[in-house]
């Protein structure tokens, strides 16, 4: 029976929350594999409208159970904020299995995120300041802190002591800050113990069996391809693996058992945060697609850097992911253009690349080359079928889907659930 992943293939904010939350109705499980609460999904049931961090898109779907794997890190206030909001306005909860192996975002991981931003100055990675990176450096470190460590005062106390040993110095001494007490942190964390014990499960153990009873299961990526601590933009990139293999390893299945890898892949492009962007606009088509698409972050309230199609990188998140189908969103957002350009490839100190860099130089001087496509003005939102749309429509999505190696099975013309125009089904 299926495992399927659900990742961005592009720099995030392609509308994961909304493909998962279509899918939703029809699997057991939503597992969130990797990343914390620096994603923002935003999923529209009717005319209501969540912005989720940290939980799985899945919690909106009754039937589905949302787990929160142990690649995770975990902010245990967000979680239990994000909880008691979907909880008054009737959302039930109550399902959510936490893993015991999953990280914790400390009060101190917050800080030395902020303040190295701060000192990096003009070389800030543009991060969303939720202490993602440290958190994630304190686990491969040896030093983070996991949820089953709150049900054990004595090794949290110890761990904590660890952890700010030689923060503590850091902060003092090279960031001249004040030192950060193991009581005070320790007396914080274990105020949530309680809170979240209801949750905390053995969730690789869960989701194996789930697979062996032939339960279907999709893992929902946080961020994008190229924000890959391995295949992305590095260093403008986050701490974690979005890509396919992070499912694997940040929920404890085996890669046998994943049968579909599905990437979202938006229309244009955006990108929020510092780093290359080869087609990024900074004209009035920048601004038209920033207007009409909305692009402004869910989590920092940030405006997207908006640019056009870049076909480059979807090639290399096909490569990068082993994607089985793409998702397209938002072809609705470019209705109006006469025509809109596409990159079909780069052009790097005089030649033409047909496959993205790995030279973070060259990707720097990467211009983009671009294809004309003849664009339309009829409404999109109402198509139902491939058939509905306008012919030059249809010849975009033929084209992206011809560049990107990989067919495009669904199509969103808006941000609510039937918005949707499918074409394979997933499941
Ligand atoms: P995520 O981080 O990948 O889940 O994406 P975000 O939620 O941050 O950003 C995607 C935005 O686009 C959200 O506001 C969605 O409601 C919206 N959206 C998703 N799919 C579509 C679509 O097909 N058309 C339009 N117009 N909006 C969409
Ligand atoms: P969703 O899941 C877009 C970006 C930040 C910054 C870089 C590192 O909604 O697609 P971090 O706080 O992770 O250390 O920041 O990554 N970033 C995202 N950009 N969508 C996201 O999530 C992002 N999560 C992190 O802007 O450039
Ligand atoms: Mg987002």
């Amino acid at each position: 029976m299926p495992a399927l992943v659900l990742l961005g293939a592009q720099w995030g904010d392609e509308g994961k929350g909304k493909a998962t939350d279509l899918l939703g109705g029809s699997v057991d499980y939503v597992v969130r594999y990797q990343g914390g609460n620096n994603a923002g999904h935003t999923v529209v049931v009717g005319d209501q409208k969540y912005a989720l961090h940290l939980l799985p898109s899945g919690i909106l779907s009754p039937g589905c159970t949302p787990v929160i794997g142990n690649g995770v890190v975990v902010d245990p206030s967000v979680l239990l904020s994000e909880l008691s909001g979907l909880n008054e306005r009737g959302v039930d909860t109550s399902k959510l299995l936490l893993s015991g192996n999953a990280h914790i975002i400390t009060p101190y991981n917050v800080t030395v995120d902020k303040v190295t931003e701060r000192f990096l100055g003009k070389r800030k990675i543009g991060t969303t300041g939720r202490g993602i990176g440290p958190t994630y450096a304190d686990k491969i470190n040896r030093v983070g802190i996991r949820v089953q460590d709150l049900y054990d005062e004595s090794i949290l106390t110890q761990k904590v002591e660890a952890a700010l040993d030689v923060k503590n110095q850091i902060l003092t001494k090279l960031y001249n800050r004040r030192a950060i007490a193991v009581e005070q942190v320790v007396e914080e964390l274990l105020a949530y113990a309680d809170k979240l014990a209801p949750y905390v499960s053995d969730t690789v153990l869960v989701l194996n069996q789930a697979l062996e009873e032939d339960k279907v299961v999709l893992f929902e990526g946080g961020q994008g391809t190229l924000l890959d601590i391995d295949h992305g933009t590095y260093p403008f990139v986050t701490s974690s693996n979005p890509t396919a293999g992070g499912a694997c390893t940040g929920a404890g299945v085996g890669p046998t058992k994943i049968s579909r890898v599905i990437g979202i892949l938006k229309a244009y492009t955006t990108r929020v945060g510092a780093g290359p962007f080869p087609t990024e606009l900074f004209d009035e088509d920048g601004e038209a697609l920033r207007r009409i698409g909305g692009e402004r972050g869910v989590t920092t309230g940030r405006d997207r850097r908006c640019g056009w199609f870049d076909a480059v990188i979807a090639r290399y998140a096909t490569r990068v992911n082993g994607l089985t189908d793409f998702f397209l969103t938002k072809l609705d957002v470019l209705t109006g253009w006469e025509q809109i350009p596409v990159c079909v490839a780069y052009e790097i100190d005089g030649k033409r690349v047909e496959e993205l860099p790995y030279s973070q130089t060259d990707f720097h001087h990467a211009k983009p080359v671009y294809e004309m496509l003849p664009g339309w003005n009829e409404d999109i939102s109402k198509a139902k079928t491939f058939g509905d749309l306008p012919k030059n429509a249809q010849a975009y999505v033929k084209a992206l889907e011809e560049m990107s190696g990989a067919p495009i099975s669904a199509i969103g013309v808006g941000p609510g659930r039937d918005e949707t125009i499918e074409i394979n089904s997933f499941i």
